[in-house]
C-alpha cells in the first residue's frame, strides 16, 4: 500500500517542502492535489533554492513523476512561468514527467481580479485570501460552470467558453463590484496562449495512478495549505476553498478509498497564520518578534507567495489533536525546533476554557465563531539556549528541547518521527 501523505498539521507554512524533499528520493511519483497557486513550497538543496506554487516539489529529485490531481485549480499563466523557471534550473519538465488532470480546473485572469473586487468588498470581514483567484475558481467548479483541463485539448470550444466566462466575469465586475470596463481582449489572448502550452502535459490519471499503485510504485502526496484550512473541517469561513485533508486525497487521484499506508502530520514547533481568523494562541511583542524572525532570511516568517508578515504564537496542542482526528496522523514531523532556543520559557496551549469549563479538544468542527469563544490555557515547559542546528540524533538535542518533543507525543498520542533543527537540508533528525 505505498500511498504516503504529507499534511500541514495548522494552518499552512508548517514546512512541508522539507519532508517532501526528503521522501521524494524515495518515491516513484509525487502528487498535489488540492489547492492552486496560493501554496508556496520552499525547498533548499544546496545553495539553489526552489520556490514551488504549483507544481509537486518532489519533481526537482529526477527519479519522480510529478501528478496534479483534479482537486486542484491550476493558473497557466503562473504554471508555464513555473515550468520555464524549473527547465532553466535544469530540472527535466516533459509530458512523460509531468501529468496534470484533466478533471482539474482552470483559475483565470477574471478569477484573479474576482478574488481581489470580492475581499475589498468584504472590508473589515476580510478572509485575507492570496488574491491568486481561489474562491471564484472553485465558486465556478462548485457551480458547474467552471473551465476544466481537458477542454483545453478543444481548441475551438475552449476558446468559445473561455469568451463567455471573460464576457460574463467582466460584466459582474462592473455590474456588482462597481469597477470601470475593461477591454479583456488582451488578457484573454494570453490566458489562452498560455493554455494551450499545457495540452502535451494534460491526462486522464486515474488510470495511470491506479496502475502505479498496482504495480507497487510509491506515491508521495504533498498536500497544499493545512488542515487548519479544510473548506470542511478548518476554520471557517478562515479557510481555504478545498479540501486539505488526507480525506481528499484518494478523489483526488482516482483511486476510490485507497488507503495510506503513512499520513505524515508536518506540525511547526510554534504557531503561525496569514490572512484573518480567529488565533487563540497569538503573541506580539517580543517573542512574536523571536518567532518570525526579521524577513532577511527565506525562512524567516514572511509568506512564500504573498510576502506578508505571518502571524506567530504558542503551539496549540487543542488544535493539533484536532488535526490528528481529522486527518489520522501516523507520524508527525516538527519543523524549526531550532527557531525556539534561546528563550527561557516556552508556553503549550494544552486545553481551552469556555463559560467556566475546560475542554481539552474541540467540541465542534474547526468553525471560527465558536473557536473565537475559547480561551487557551498553557503549561509552561523550561526553554534551552543551545544552537540546534549541528544535532543530528534525538540524543544530541539539549535535555529541555528533547522534553518539548515528548511532550507532544504524550498530548497527542502520536510518534515524532522527525524534527528538523536548521533550514539545510541535512539539519534533521530521524527517529526509529
Ligand atoms: P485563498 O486560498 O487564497 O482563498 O485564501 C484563504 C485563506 O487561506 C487565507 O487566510 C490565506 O492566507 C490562507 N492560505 C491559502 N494558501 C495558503 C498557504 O499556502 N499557506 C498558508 N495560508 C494559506
Amino acid at each position: 500500500m505505498p500511498l504516503d501523505i504529507v499534511i500541514g498539521a495548522q494552518w499552512g507554512d508548517e514546512g512541508k517542502g522539507r519532508v517532501v524533499d526528503l521522501l521524494a528520493d524515495m518515491s516513484d511519483l509525487v502528487a498535489r492535489v488540492n489547492g492552486g497557486d496560493n501554496a508556496g513550497h520552499t525547498v533548499t538543496v544546496g545553495k539553489k533554492i526552489y520556490k514551488l506554487h504549483l507544481i509537486p516539489s518532489g519533481i526537482i529529485h529526477a527519479n519522480t513523476i510529478g501528478v496534479m490531481g483534479s482537486g486542484m485549480v491550476l493558473n497557466p499563466l503562473t504554471l508555464v512561468d513555473e515550468i520555464e523557471m524549473l527547465r532553466k534550473a535544469e530540472v527535466e519538465i516533459s509530458p512523460e514527467r509531468l501529468w496534470i488532470s484533466d478533471a482539474a480546473h482552470l483559475i483565470t485572469p477574471l478569477h484573479r481580479l474576482m478574488d481581489q473586487a470580492k475581499e475589498s468588498a468584504l472590508g473589515k470581514a476580510q478572509i485575507g485570501t492570496t488574491g491568486r483567484g481561489i474562491g471564484p475558481a472553485y465558486t465556478d467548479k462548485a457551480a458547474r460552470r467552471g473551465l476544466r483541463v481537458g477542454e483545453i485539448l478543444d481548441s475551438a470550444g475552449f476558446d468559445e467558453r473561455a469568451r463567455e466566462h471573460f464576457q460574463e466575469l467582466g460584466r459582474q465586475l462592473v455590474e456588482w463590484y462597481g469597477q470601470p470596463a475593461k477591454n479583456l481582449d488582451d488578457l484573454m489572448e494570453n490566458f489562452l496562449e498560455k493554455a494551450q502550452e499545457l495540452r502535451p502535459f494534460i491526462r486522464r490519471i486515474g488510470p495511470l495512478v491506479r496502475s502505479s499503485l498496482n504495480e507497487n510504485k510509491v506515491i508521495l502526496v504533498e498536500g497544499a495549505q493545512g488542515a487548519l484550512l479544510d473548506i470542511d473541517q478548518g476554520t471557517y469561513p478562515y479557510v481555504t476553498s478545498s479540501f486539505t485533508t488526507a480525506g481528499g486525497v484518494p478523489n483526488a487521484l482516482g483511486v476510490g478509498l485507497y488507503p495510506a499506508r503513512k499520513i505524515i502530520g508536518v506540525v511547526k514547533a510554534f504557531q503561525t497564520r496569514v490572512g484573518a481568523g480567529t488565533f487563540p494562541t497569538e503573541l506580539d511583542g517580543d517573542i512574536a518578534g523571536h518567532l518570525r524572525g526579521t524577513g532577511k532570511n527565506p525562512w524567516d516568517e514572511f509568506g512564500t507567495t504573498t510576502g506578508r508578515p505571518r502571524r506567530v504564537g504558542w503551539l496549540d496542542l487543542v488544535l493539533l489533536r484536532y488535526a490528528h482526528e481529522v486527518n489520522g496522523f501516523t507520524e508527525l514531523f516538527i519543523t524549526k525546533l531550532d527557531v525556539l532556543s534561546g528563550l527561557d520559557e516556552i508556553q503549550v496551549c494544552t486545553r481551552y476554557q469556555r463559560n467556566g469549563l475546560e475542554l481539552d479538544s474541540l467540541d465542534f468542527s474547526g468553525d471560527a465563531r465558536s473557536l473565537a469563544t475559547c480561551e487557551p490555557r498553557y503549561e509552561s515547559l523550561p526553554g534551552w539556549k543551545e544552537d540546534l542546528r549541528g544535532c543530528r540524533a534525538f540524543e544530541d538535542l539539549p535535555e529541555a528541547a528533547r522534553n518539548y518533543i515528548r511532550f507532544i507525543e504524550d498530548q497527542t498520542q502520536v510518534q515524532v518521527k522527525y524534527v528538523s533543527v536548521g533550514p539545510e537540508r541535512t539539519d534533521l533528525i530521524m527517529r526509529e
